[in-house]
């Protein structure tokens, strides 16, 4: 008994990655798994457990505003076997966005969230910028009522910015995010929040020589199997050795310009990665623009998100991960 308990400590304060038996997403809610927090570089729940968010990351706000609402999170959760959604609060597009309309665009967000509380899954919210550090101002002022209003349930989590451009992580990127994590720890000292890295979310690397001193704090990787492949998995398997928790906020099967077609072949050798690892992972994207990173069929409409006679070939694989 001593020497069991003396084992059990020892895997708490250590910085061993323990394994995670992979499920189905759909049967892992936030009743189950409660407040989440970062141990090293794993992610645990509110019993000190693993755990592995698997889900669906929304099209930008501004250009399919119609899936950010309840039914599309039911379908998200029920039909593509997820645990979180991820909206995506487009900033500054030529069409629009917070800068311009910051009352319709979080009315959106809202939306989503209030479903997946209902819905009992995670939910991920994502600053849609690649210049965040030039518009501070604005996201202090989001994330400063985004964590009053919502800090207290378990289900937030926080993306401060999506990808930055900047290579500069000490003197840019990461100044940014430490602004943005002091106004959000001021209202929620504990959900997690997880912070964009170098060339739209790639550069682990720079992260781990100068990571972030604070808590409940992940760094968010982005790939697109067919273009970001073997040198990027180092990259990433590199930077957990040294000890950064990551999180794969966003991913596709295909090119990085969202373009087809289904690359089976890297997709597989990055879930094994992400397996490995128990990274939680959020694909991109529930949407129905003709495009190769799309789930879903052309004309799907929220009612019929993820159900299986309208899931694209990137939609039919996601989904089977999302399950297994
Ligand atoms: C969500 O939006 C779709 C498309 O506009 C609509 O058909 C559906 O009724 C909406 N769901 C809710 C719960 O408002
Ligand atoms: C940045 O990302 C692009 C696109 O994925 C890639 O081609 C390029 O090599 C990266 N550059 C650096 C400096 O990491
Ligand atoms: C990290 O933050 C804590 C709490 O604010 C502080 O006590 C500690 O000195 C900081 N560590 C470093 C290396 O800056």
């Amino acid at each position: 008994m001593k020497f069991l308990l003396l084992f059990v400590n020892i895997l708490v304060v250590s910085n061993w990655i323990c394994p995670v038996i992979s499920k189905d997403a759909l049967y892992e809610p936030v009743s189950k798994h409660g407040q989440l927090s970062v141990d090293g570089v794993n992610l645990i729940d509110e019993h000190g457990e693993r755990v592995q968010l698997k889900g669906m990351g929304l099209f930008w706000s501004v250009w399919m505003p119609y899936f950010y609402n309840q039914t599309t999170v039911d379908g998200i959760k029920n039909y593509c076997h997820s645990n979180i959604v991820r909206p995506m609060l487009a900033i500054d597009t030529k069409d629009g966005g917070y800068l311009t309309d910051p009352e319709g665009e979080t009315a959106l967000i809202d939306a989503v969230i209030d479903a997946a509380i209902e819905d009992d899954i995670y939910v991920l919210v994502d600053w849609q910028d690649f210049e965040a550090e030039n518009h501070l101002e604005q996201s202090l002022k989001y994330f400063d009522r985004l964590s009053k209003k919502y800090g207290s349930y378990p289900n937030i989590i926080y993306e401060p910015y999506n990808e930055p451009i900047s290579l500069e992580w000490s003197t840019v990127v990461k100044p940014y995010h430490e602004a943005v994590i002091k106004t959000i720890r001021a209202n929620d000292p504990d959900n997690l929040i997880v912070v964009g890295t170098p060339n739209y979310s790639q550069r682990l690397d720079l992260a781990a020589a100068d990571p972030i001193n604070g808590t409940n704090i992940m760094y968010s990787l982005h790939f697109y199997a067919a273009s970001h492949r073997q040198e990027e998995r180092d990259i990433t398997k590199n930077a957990i050795e040294a000890g950064l928790p990551v999180f794969v906020s966003e991913y596709g099967t295909v090119n990085y310009d969202a373009s087809g077609p289904v690359d089976v072949t890297e997709s597989l050798l990055w879930y094994d990665l992400m397996e490995e690892y128990g990274l939680s992972y959020v694909n991109y994207a529930i949407s129905d623009k003709d495009e190769g990173t799309s789930a879903l069929i052309p004309g799907t409409t929220p009612d019929k998100v993820c159900r299986e006679e309208y899931l694209s070939e990137s939609g039919r694989l996601v989904v089977e991960h999302n399950k297994a």
